[in-house]
């Protein structure tokens, strides 16, 4: 028999509403835990899955750290696990798509613990289509939230349990900034810090402004008192996350600090290595690449997505500038700070693109010396306006671009690892590399993978390697003092 809705509280989103951006000031609020959902968890379990960006990894740290606060503990399989929220994104159909054929296979553990909550959040809850579907076609979900309501879980947790009836609470407008929040780390010396949420810059293919609201910044006290905290507890590199983090303070006017000065003060707090993503190239500033160049803490690596070459492309991506002007602002960060190791994003097979657009691309690619690239097909996202373009280019067309731009994004990959031959470079050390245990691995100051040997007492520290070897995804190198 399927399961009732639960009335009350029920909230599905609207991505018009969504869509809508409003003057409110955004307050506010600090979490905490009422007594009544403080033992709700006791002798219980949990686990989360995780998908899409960095964005959505501090979230499932918030969320764990909320759980955890509620008294249960990390699960160590599915079968054991009592609550099983899946964080999700929904950038591209091909990341939605492995979702759902997740979604279906965690059927299975729910017909053997009816009493299992199972919890979709994240990204794809925002979208209106996904929750009807998942309401008509899988009963076995118990719990659907977004990204604005995260702080609630306890509540929606309680009413899953007790009422068993489905929740459904997905907010189309951001509310409050709520700090305070508690955090399981997955990591013990490398953090994602969130400096602000949202995303006001609506590019015409993407689905994130619709999801994660609009921009708000979090204030600079918050933001130092937590990575202070980091440091006093050891940590040695922290992550800066925005959708537009370089946007940084725009929308608090009033205190007329943005981006480059909080990476000024950040680079004063006892963190070896800050590191920030991702940035938007109308808003990267003069402040901000001189910040880069007087802060020794901050990091010589900038992903700097460019999406297209073809300026008639990035008009209708919506992307505020044009190819040359994206190059200008490339070529002053790369005179401004000698030697930074640049990266970026590129769409191809978007709808107006024909061969002398991806062209630009390939020419773009050539001129900027990226280091790197995520490159993409184009996914039409159900809401937003390029959904609506007309789409003439054969899929097997796109396909042969994403491959003539591999070749010379991997082209640069390489590059940018030789160019530290011979060299002596600092690597934070991760763990040991995934295929041999007397190896261990790690980043570079240029974030570069490196691997050499060495005693896994060094996990955690910063070394110096002199490179012996560079292949298209990784260094090779020897420990030196
Ligand atoms: N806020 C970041 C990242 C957004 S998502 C930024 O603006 O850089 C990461 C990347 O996914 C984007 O840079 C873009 O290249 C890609 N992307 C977003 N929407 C997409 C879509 N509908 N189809 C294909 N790629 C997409
Ligand atoms: Fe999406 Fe553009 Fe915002 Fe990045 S800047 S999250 S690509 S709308
Ligand atoms: Fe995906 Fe949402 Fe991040 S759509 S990329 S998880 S902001």
């Amino acid at each position: 028999m399927s399961k009732k809705i639960n009335m009350e509280k029920y909230f599905a989103p609207d991505l018009d509403k969504a869509r809508k951006r409003t003057r409110n000031i955004i307050e506010e609020v600090r979490f905490n835990l009422s007594d009544a959902h403080q033992k709700i968890g006791y002798h219980k379990t949990y686990l989360i899955h995780t998908y899409g960006c960095q964005g959505n990894v501090a979230d499932s740290e918030t969320m764990a750290g909320i759980l955890e606060l509620m008294g249960f503990s990390p699960a160590i399989s599915e079968d054991q696990a009592d609550v099983i929220i899946m964080n999700t994104c929904a950038i591209r159909e091909n990341a939605e798509n492995r979702i759902w054929g997740e979604l279906g296979r965690l059927k299975a553990y729910k017909r053997r613990n009816p009493d299992l909550i199972l919890a979709l959040a994240g990204c794809m809850a925002q979208e209106e289509n996904v929750v009807k579907r998942v309401l008509k076609t899988y009963q076995h979900v118990d719990l659907i939230f977004g990204t604005h309501n995260i702080h609630k879980i306890p509540e929606y947790i309680e009413t899953a349990m007790f009422s068993k009836e489905r929740v459904v609470e997905v907010y189309s407008r951001e509310g409050e900034i709520v700090e305070n929040l508690p955090k399981r780390r997955d990591h013990k010396f490398k953090a994602w810090v969130n400096i602000m949420f949202g995303c006001d810059e609506f590019c015409t293919y993407c689905i994130v402004p619709y999801t994660r609201g609009k921009e708000r910044s979090r204030s600079k006290e918050e933001i130092i008192a937590e990575i202070k905290e980091l440091a006093e507890q050891g940590y040695k590199e922290v992550t800066l996350l925005g959708q537009n983090v370089n946007a940084y303070g725009k929308d608090r006017k009033e205190d007329d600090y943005t981006f480059g000065d909080l990476l000024r003060d950040v680079n004063e707090l006892g963190i070896e290595r800050i590191r920030f993503t991702t940035s938007h190239p109308h808003d990267l500033d003069k402040k901000t690449m001189e910040a880069i160049r007087d802060c020794n803490h901050v990091m010589p690596f900038f992903h700097l997505p460019v999406q297209s070459g073809s300026n008639k492309v990035l008009k209708k991506m919506n992307r505020h500038y044009t190819k040359e002007s994206y190059l200008n602002v490339l070529n002053q960060l790369k005179e401004t700070v000698p030697g930074i190791s640049v990266t970026t994003d590129i769409i191809v097979g978007f709808p107006f693109e024909d061969e002398d657009d991806f062209n630009e691309t390939l020419d773009l690619v050539e001129k900027a010396d990226f280091e790197g690239a995520f490159t993409f097909i184009f996914s039409k996202r159900e809401g937003t306006p390029a959904a609506k373009y007309e789409d003439l280019t054969p899929e097997e067309d796109k396909k042969q671009r994403l491959y003539r731009l591999n070749e010379a994004v991997n082209a640069g990959y390489l590059r940018g690892s030789q160019r530290f031959l011979d060299k002596v470079v600092k690597v934070l050390v991760d763990g040991t590399s995934k295929h041999n245990d007397e190896i261990l691995s790690g980043y570079s100051e240029h974030q570069k993978l490196v691997n050499f040997k060495g005693d896994p007492s060094l996990i955690g520290q910063i070394v110096n390697v002199k490179i012996t070897v560079a292949k298209t995804w990784f260094l090779l190198g020897e420990k030196v003092d």
